[in-house]
């Protein structure tokens, strides 16, 4: 047996699987009908809170691991690719529905994808592509202030998904799709439903062939992957025009399609296929709930609003959108995406399972388990944070009070995940959050943002996390 993620303590036995505490299930289906799949995260923090911090329950004949400390947590994720890998169930689904890419695939191939995924995403080219994220959000704010001006309600999450299926599709693909001011069908409508249907796939008890065919979910697969084969097919083009640009890539695509296109390449169409919906689908939830959250957070808490828009307006001077440069002078702005992500974790569970036989917090785990880490209950504990259900973005910015202690906060919150797989979007996403606050701030004074059902917002998990139905009420600034 190999011991990877921690060493027991000198002659303490391993504990079994079955050993750990964990909720009563009924035969067969285990804990499968107590739990609804879009509120899965409150109920497995839930037996957190009931069975501490590593417990078991079960699926069907999947038995399943949970465990919630930020140091086993990190161990597991840090034990990649050769310990843990993503699930054998989630790398089956995503294939069938065609989006196999870096986030789903593991071992070597996904070896081959990452370092030219990191490449496309690197500090680098988001400084290069910081021009065209300015020009995106400038359509951004003419859009909000049609809406402002009219006195409409905004769909927030569908319009900062137009926001971020723009840059996506700006930086990785080269292309300006400009759903912003399109009024026409856009491509999110047909993201919308994939995710979902991943979660369902991956957390479904039945086997594929019992399950009924989604004809609604096929006819936006394949508007999808027309969409990123008319991407893939305008970047051959370019590398036909351009043939320098094959040793010189500009983006994502163009690097994805010259590796392909090379004599003896071991990368297929699918990969390249699989890969550009990929990047659609990581880059577009992720970020615009994250934002939408973090919107939500600043209207309840109108002091961090005004603290946030102060330092914008210091900042930026007379500029009316921020530079790159100016962008990393956002620290309060930047500590609000922070706070955000501590308490609305827009993946607030990652499921991985074990390559090979191995021991996780003293627990023997066999090949194939699967171990699901919960990221918030260390990140909303009072054994990591001060006053910790509290929005308290200052406690991120160094020097300030008790519980801030940003250099070991960002080991108990990992919001972007850890280790080799951590997420390679993340300096893009840290830009996008603040390029939109920096706008929103700057431009108008936000009148409401609510769901219509109270103070609270629910939390609907469909791979991530997002808020439910909010609506968005502008002011322009005088
Ligand atoms: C606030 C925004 C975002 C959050 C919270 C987020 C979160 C995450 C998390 C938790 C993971 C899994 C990490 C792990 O397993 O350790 C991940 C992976 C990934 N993310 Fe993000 N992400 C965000 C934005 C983006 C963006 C903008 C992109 C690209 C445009 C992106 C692309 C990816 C990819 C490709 C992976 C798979 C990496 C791998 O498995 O090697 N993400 N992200």
């Amino acid at each position: 047996m190999a011991i990877t993620t921690d060493e027991p303590r000198a002659g303490a036995p391993l504990r079994r699987i079955r050993e750990l505490p964990g909720p009563r299930g009924v035969p067969l289906l285990g804990n499968a009908l107590q739990i609804e799949r879009e509120r899965l995260h409150q109920k497995v923090e839930q037996w957190a809170r009931e069975y501490g911090e590593t417990y078991r329950f079960r699926i069907a004949s999947r038995e399943f691991v949970v465990i919630s400390n930020p140091a086993t947590v990190a161990a597991v994720l840090r034990d990649r690719p050769d310990g843990f890998r993503r699930s054998a169930k989630l790398n089956a689904a995503a294939r069938s529905l065609g989006f196999n890419g870096l986030f789903t695939v593991n071992g070597d191939e996904w070896r081959r994808h990452r370092p030219m995924v990191l490449r496309g995403l690197d500090p680098t080219h988001i400084k290069a592509f910081h021009p065209t994220l300015v020009k995106v959000t400038q359509r951004f704010e003419g859009r909000w202030r049609r809406a402002a001006q009219a006195g409409q309600a905004i769909d927030l999450q569908a319009d900062l998904m137009r926001f971020t299926v723009d840059v996506t599709a700006g930086l990785a693909f080269g292309t300006d799709i400009n759903t912003l001011e399109s009024d026409e069908e856009v491509i999110q409508q047909h993201l919308d439903t994939l995710l979902p249907a991943l979660a369902k796939r991956v957390l479904s008890p039945l086997p594929r062939w019992l399950t009924r065919r989604d004809r609604a979910v096929e006819a936006d697969l394949a508007a999808v992957h027309g969409a990123v084969n008319g991407f893939i097919a305008a970047a051959r083009q370019r590398l036909a025009d351009e043939p320098e640009l094959r040793e010189h890539p500009r983006n994502l695509i163009e690097a994805m399609v010259a590796e392909r296109d090379r004599p003896g390449s071991d990368l297929s169409d699918e990969d390249v296929s699989g890969n550009m919906l990929t990047m659609l689908l990581a880059g577009e939830d992720t970020t615009a709930n994250t934002l939408a959250w973090m919107i939500w957070l600043l209207h309840r808490h109108p002091e961090a609003a005004q603290r946030a828009a102060e330092e914008v307006r210091r900042v930026l001077g007379t500029q009316s959108h921020p530079t790159h440069e100016q962008l990393s002078r956002l620290d309060f702005v930047e500590a609000c995406a922070h706070e955000t992500m501590r308490l609305k974790p827009v993946a607030p569970l990652l499921i991985q399972e074990a390559v090979r036989d191995t021991v996780v917090d003293g627990v023997a785990v066999p090949a194939g388990t699967p171990v699901m880490c919960l990221m918030r209950p260390a990140a909303v504990s009072a054994a990591h944070f001060a006053d910790p259900q509290a929005f308290r973005p200052e406690r991120w910015l160094d020097g300030e009070g008790p519980g801030r202690a940003a250099g070991s906060s960002k080991r108990v919150a990992m919001p972007f995940g850890a280790g080799p797989r951590t997420c390679p979007g993340r300096y893009l996403a840290l830009s996008e959050m603040k390029m939109v606050a920096a706008m929103l701030l700057g431009a108008f004074e936000i009148a409401e943002v609510s769901s219509g059902e109270g103070p609270e917002v629910q939390e609907r998990l469909a791979f991530t996390m997002s808020p439910v139905g909010l609506k968005l009420r502008l002011r322009e600034r005088g």
